[in-house]
């Protein structure tokens, strides 16, 4: 039967399905499908489930499927003890089986949107799990995409896709967009975070805010999916921006000898116009450095060009090689080079308090002293072990340097041994005063709250400060030679 055949069926018992959907979600008898059980499917996964009588996760992972039908979590955020409550109860169920979609009235998809080769948005895991949908589809299901993406995916991407059923949007089945904000490693419950909702119709809309509602504490709807989409992207895209804006100003501090970190704390005072950023070493994790690239792709392609967020990415890229320079000259002004030199980095992970090492700028940073010849160990409370295939930065991927003078046929001063780019795995080592006494440069990356920094000040002799953890008034009463970023 035709799509339209199909559609003038079932059009007419819309109605009747979404009072049903809208009774089963009112009565919390409603079972919702999860797809995608990363850091945001999981913790929603486990929200939803506190509250409806029923949650279907599906992952095509068939580990992770094992492991949370095991009732253990994988994510720092979300404790095992809820996962196996859930699990125990049968309030909580894994699958990879994606026939089961149809068991659900509601299905939200949480999959990654990476970045393709050139960074173009790479829509793979989206068409996977939209397809799937499509082939479990059935009368009055509402589906919701949460995956961050371009304004436009969800109406002209995921519904098409959708359509292939034979069933309508709006006639069959309702359709929105609703972006996550999950913050890992900030202790705010999900619930309390607004949730931003846009309907690709008005019932879309309507069905999707009374199923958040159910779990958030305030929906704010606006007016279509597409510019829920751009929400999201708005968000990050004012952190990136913001976060350059910061770093370049970091830089212009250090040129002029003022202390940045006194200049943004004093600023932070005033009561309304200024919001703190503080520099870094970089941006990390698989938000705020590949979200605007989405934003700035589709904006390209209607022919308008985001110099921003052009601008914040390089100026954001260069902060791994610009703390380099910085350790480098640290150790100069010692005496020492940066060849053979016995480098320790405080925290690995992307951003304070959390486990995640994606794109994480100290993994670009420890790659460039390695290349340069430091020797480098690490100390991160949260990262057991570095795995360099865990980081899509490009200058982790492993290959081989060919020196200078090969390639030019000249020598001009470099090394006759080829340096190689390694694909290993670091271990974290203790922050005992052996290892910091030992370390000819301490590198404090990420500033997490669980590291003991008066130790750092105790036994280094030499530290590099990227995250401003350690205040002026301690860096002078310290023995150790402190540089701020
Ligand atoms: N991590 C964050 O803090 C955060 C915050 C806001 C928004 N987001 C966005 O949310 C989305 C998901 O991000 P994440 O961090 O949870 O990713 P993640 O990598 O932690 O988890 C994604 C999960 O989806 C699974 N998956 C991949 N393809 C699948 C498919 N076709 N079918 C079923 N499962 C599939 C993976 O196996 C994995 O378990 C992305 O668009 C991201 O940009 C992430």
């Amino acid at each position: 039967m035709g799509k339209r055949a199909a559609g003038q069926r079932t059009s007419k018992s819309l109605s009747i399905h979404v009072d049903e959907l809208v009774r089963r979600i009112s009565l919390r008898t409603a079972t919702i499908g999860i797809i995608g059980l990363g850091y945001v499917g999981l913790p929603l996964a486990v929200e939803f489930g506190a509250e409806f009588a029923r949650v279907l996760g599906f992952d095509i992972d068939a580990e992770r499927v094992l492991l949370l039908n095991a009732g253990r979590s994988h994510i720092r955020d979300v404790a095992d003890e809820r996962v196996e409550s859930l699990v125990t109860a049968g309030r909580f169920e894994c699958s990879s089986d994606f026939t089961r979609l149809a068991e659900c009235d509601a299905i939200v998809i949480c999959v990654p949107t990476p970045l393709g080769i050139g960074n173009f948005p790479d829509l793979a895991c989206i068409f996977d799990a939209a397809e799937q949908v499509a082939g479990a589809l059935r009368p009055g299901q509402l589906v919701v995409l949460e995956s961050t993406t371009y304004p436009g995916t969800t109406e002209e991407v995921l519904v098409p896709i959708l359509e292939r059923s034979n069933l309508t949007a709006d006639r069959d089945f309702l359709v929105a967009f609703s972006p996550e904000r999950i913050d890992p490693g900030r202790d705010l419950p999900l619930p309390q975070i607004p949730k931003v909702i846009g309907g690709c119709s008005k019932r879309s809309a309507d069905a999707a805010r009374l199923l958040y509602g159910a779990i958030f504490e305030e929906t704010f709807v606006v007016s279509s999916a597409r510019a829920a989409e751009t929400v999201k992207l708005l968000e990050n895209t004012f952190r990136l921006v913001n976060i350059g804006f910061i770093n370049e100003f970091a830089r212009l501090c250090r040129q002029l000898n003022i202390d940045s970190s006194e200049v943004i704390a004093a600023a932070s005072t005033k009561p309304f116009g200024f919001m703190p950023f503080q520099p870094g070493p970089g941006v990390g994790g698989h938000c705020i450095p590949l979200d605007p690239h989405y934003l700035a792709w589709e904006s390209k392609r209607q022919g308008f060009t985001s110099r921003f967020i052009e601008l914040a990415e390089d100026v954001n890229s260069q902060m791994p090689a610009y703390v380099v320079d910085l350790i480098s000259g640290a150790l100069n002004e010692a005496r020492k080079s940066l060849r053979d030199a016995q480098i320790l980095v405080v925290g690995v992970a992307y951003k304070r308090n959390i486990d995640d090492t994606r794109r994480s700028p100290a993994v670009a940073v420890i790659d460039r002293l390695r290349m340069r010849g430091a020797v480098v160990s690490y100390h991160d409370p949260y990262v057991a072990e570095l795995h360099s295939r865990h980081n899509d930065w490009p200058e982790w991927r492993p290959r081989v340097i060919v020196p200078y003078e090969r390639r030019s046929g000249d020598r001009v001063g470099a090394t006759s041994t080829p340096l190689r780019r390694r694909a290993d795995t670091l271990a974290s080592v203790s922050l005992d005063p052996v290892h910091l006494a030992r370390a000819d440069c301490v590198v404090i990356l990420t500033d997490h709250e669980a590291v003991d920094y008066q130790a750092i000040l105790d036994h280094a002799s030499l530290i590099v400060d990227t995250r401003q953890v350690i205040s002026r008034e301690k860096a002078i009463a310290s023995a150790a030679k402190v540089y701020a970023l």
